[in-house]
């Protein structure tokens, strides 16, 4: 299958911009609350549409709410390109704190309150955030199968899953997308990368920048950086561009200055010398 460099087809059908936006940085601190500069966070969410950013992610649990809402006051009406995914299977009880909520009547509940939320009719995707180890798996399977044959959301996708979690959920649904942490320094789920690639399914690479901390200067990166005159932050969203064609990144940002070189990574190639070099100095690090 020869899948385009710079756009990926969610479910088959939904065509995205590979390079999209995490929508959970612009809440307060813990994921809680309304962000420290809320008038910077609705212009950097005014902003993706002008550099072309049709793919944002969400969750319920981001605020919890305040994330959907945001998104909501900024750029409601949607255009037709602008694919907004959401999430739920968290309850939040403080900053920082996420306890796995998988009841298929709370997933249900959950997703109908993001429609309100977005203020649309339909969620173009949905993704199940974390499987609930206290329910079985077959029943949160279950209620997202419900949620696609009643028409609340079109695609659905996993998060923080195994191959084997993704081929148990096949059998209930068409999985769309998996999002699992993934980036140059933590490339614990290359398995399941693999799988994704040679099936179709989307891949989005949570913690891509791993919260700024690939962004520090004096490594490989940083060299190769230079090469580029361009941030080891857009250097590390290259690599990941380069790694797979399902790769969908979603660097998450409150600044509008780190939006623009977040997404001007998308125009960066790197050499395949380049690209080894990256990828060999990660993995033995992994390894150590
Ligand atoms: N499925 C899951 O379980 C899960 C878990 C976590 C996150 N996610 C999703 O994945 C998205 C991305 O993950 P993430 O936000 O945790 O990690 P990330 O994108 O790797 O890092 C975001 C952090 O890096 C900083 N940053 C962004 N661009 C930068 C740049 N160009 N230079 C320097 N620093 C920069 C941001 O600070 P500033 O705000 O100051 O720019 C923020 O603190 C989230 O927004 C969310 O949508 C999913």
């Amino acid at each position: 299958m020869t899948i385009p460099r710079s756009t990926f087809k969610i479910g088959g059908d939904a065509e995205i911009r590979r390079l999209g936006f995490g929508a959970m940085r612009i809440t307060g601190p813990g994921i809680w609350g309304a962000p420290t500069d809320c008038a910077e966070a609705i212009r950097v969410l005014r902003r993706l549409p002008e550099l072309d950013v049709n793919f944002i992610d969400t969750a319920d649990s981001y605020g919890p709410n305040v994330s959907e809402e945001l998104i909501r006051e900024a750029l409601h009406p949607y255009g037709a390109e602008m694919l907004v995914a959401t999430k739920a299977g968290f309850a939040r009880t403080g900053p920082n704190q996420w306890t796995p909520h998988g009841r298929p009547e709370y997933l249900i509940q959950q997703a109908h309150g993001s429609l309100q939320r977005l203020g649309i009719e339909q969620i173009g995707l949905w993704q199940l955030h974390r499987i609930d180890p206290t329910v079985a798996r077959d029943e949160q399977f279950g209620a997202v199968r419900h949620l696609i044959d009643s028409g609340v959301i079109r695609h659905a996708g996993l998060s923080e899953v195994s191959v084997a979690d993704i081929k148990a959920a096949s059998k209930h649904f068409k999985v769309a997308t998996v999002q699992n942490r993934f980036n140059l320094g933590d490339r614990g789920s290359e398995d399941v990368l693999d799988y994704c690639t040679a099936h179709g399914i989307g891949f989005i690479p949570w913690f891509p920048l791993a919260a700024g901390e690939l962004t520090r200067p004096g490594s490989l990166l940083d060299t190769i950086a230079r090469n580029h005159q361009a941030s080891v932050a857009q250097i590390a969203l290259a690599w990941l561009l380069q790694r797979s064609p399902v790769i969908l990144p979603i660097p998450g940002t409150s600044r509008v200055a780190h939006l623009e070189e977040n997404v001007a990574a998308g125009a960066i190639t790197l050499s395949d010398r380049e690209f080894c070099e990256l990828d060999r100095a990660t993995s033995q690090r992994q390894q150590r």
